[in-house]
């Protein structure tokens, strides 16, 4: 179905409550990324997602919810190492998978046993959970495989006439998604690392890293992780190692060799040693909040200026950097350089 998509500002509330209400769906703002939200208990609504965004259907969402109590009527029970993290990051970007109950669909869930639950951090969407009275079923707002959304054009750029409303809220605060972690084993498995650090998780309870590597008969332990992701059009190619700004400079000579318009994206004290390029800057060294803020603002902007290459330094996995490192890998897929 064509929409006329239409931006709404958060005076107009009201109109993405009542179209959320009839099933549709509406891209909001949360503390990570925009999400698409759709009532979760209807399986109509939220086959609506995976439609607009062209999202494999195994691919499980996240349900957001705007207090715990919402949250734990949608799971069958939760041990109590959850309740501290709970206690501890939520509101906030952290998702907890726990044993689902039957009210939640399978569209929701991929036909998981499990569901996913979060309470994002962000005005807005919590007064948009608690108006429609719902809890929403919602991915990151883009195209599937495409960059997260961090702002309402980024949405605009992607499902604008594949869906009816996107709420603005301005940029998001962090940039990159919520960590997820399967509660239904202790220690409990990392899934994917986001907004709350690996550090900050083991200080409270026993975490063990799920491997992204897997062999080709076993399922993932999250469907998420065979699919490609984050990826503008231009290659995306990550370097790491000892010396980066050497590999880089080789590949910059080479590119250029064969006609191709090349972007650098590393931090900002490196901009003088990549003259005459695209520079995307990651922001003062070191300051990972800053980078993690801006990772798919600027592969975006690498189409933009239809960059063919998007050459990037990688960081340390220290702290936020391991949430950012998973998605410039996962973006870069089999092109990782290592110097
Ligand atoms: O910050 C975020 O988490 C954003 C905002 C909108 O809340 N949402 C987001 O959703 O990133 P999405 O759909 O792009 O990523 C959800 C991830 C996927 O990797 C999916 O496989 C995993 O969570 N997931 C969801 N339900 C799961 C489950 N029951 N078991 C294992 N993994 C699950
Ligand atoms: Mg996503």
């Amino acid at each position: 179905m064509a929409y006329q998509t239409r931006i709404l500002t958060s005076a107009e509330l009201p109109v993405a409550v009542s179209l959320l209400q009839q099933g549709e769906c509406v891209a909001f703002p949360t503390e990570t990324v925009y999400g698409l939200g759709a009532n979760a208990l209807a399986e109509e609504a939220v086959t609506k997602i995976y439609q607009a965004k062209g999202r494999p259907s195994d691919n499980p969402l996240i349900v957001h919810c705007h207090s715990r109590d919402q949250a734990l009527s949608l799971v069958e029970g939760w041990p109590r190492e959850a309740q501290t993290l709970m206690d501890k990051f939520w509101p906030g970007p952290l998702t907890l998978v726990l044993p689902k109950k039957s009210l939640i669909p399978p569209a929701v869930t991929g036909g998981l046993p499990t569901v996913a639950v979060r309470i994002p951090n962000h005005p807005l969407a919590l007064s948009l959970i608690r108006s429609t009275g719902l809890p929403l079923a919602a991915p990151s707002a883009n195209l599937s495989g495409r960059p997260s959304p961090t702002r309402a054009e980024h949405v605009w750029q992607d499902l604008a006439g594949r869906i009816p409303a996107i709420l603005d809220g301005g940029p998001t605060g962090w940039g990159v998604e919520s960590t997820v972690l399967d509660c239904t084993t202790y220690p409990f498995r990392l899934l994917r690392p986001g907004g709350v650090t690996l550090e900050e998780l083991r200080e409270l309870v026993a975490i063990e890293v799920a491997p992204d590597q897997y062999g080709p008969t076993e399922p993932p332990p999250s469907p998420g992780m065979k699919y490609k992701h984050y990826s503008p059009a231009a290659q995306v190619v990550l370097v790491v190692g000892k010396d980066i700004q050497q590999g880089i400079k080789e590949r910059i000579e080479e590119c250029r060799r064969q006609g191709q318009k090349v972007a650098v994206m590393a931090w900002e004290e490196f901009r003088r040693d990549y003259p005459n390029l695209t520079f995307l800057s990651l922001g003062r060294a070191g300051d990972y909040n800053a980078a993690a803020a801006r990772i798919y603002q600027l592969l975006r902007r690498a189409d933009e200026e239809r960059c063919d290459v998007i050459l990037i330094h990688g960081l340390p996995q220290e702290s936020l950097g391991m949430a950012i490192m998973n998605r410039l890998q996962k973006a870069a897929g089999p092109n990782i350089i290592q110097t």
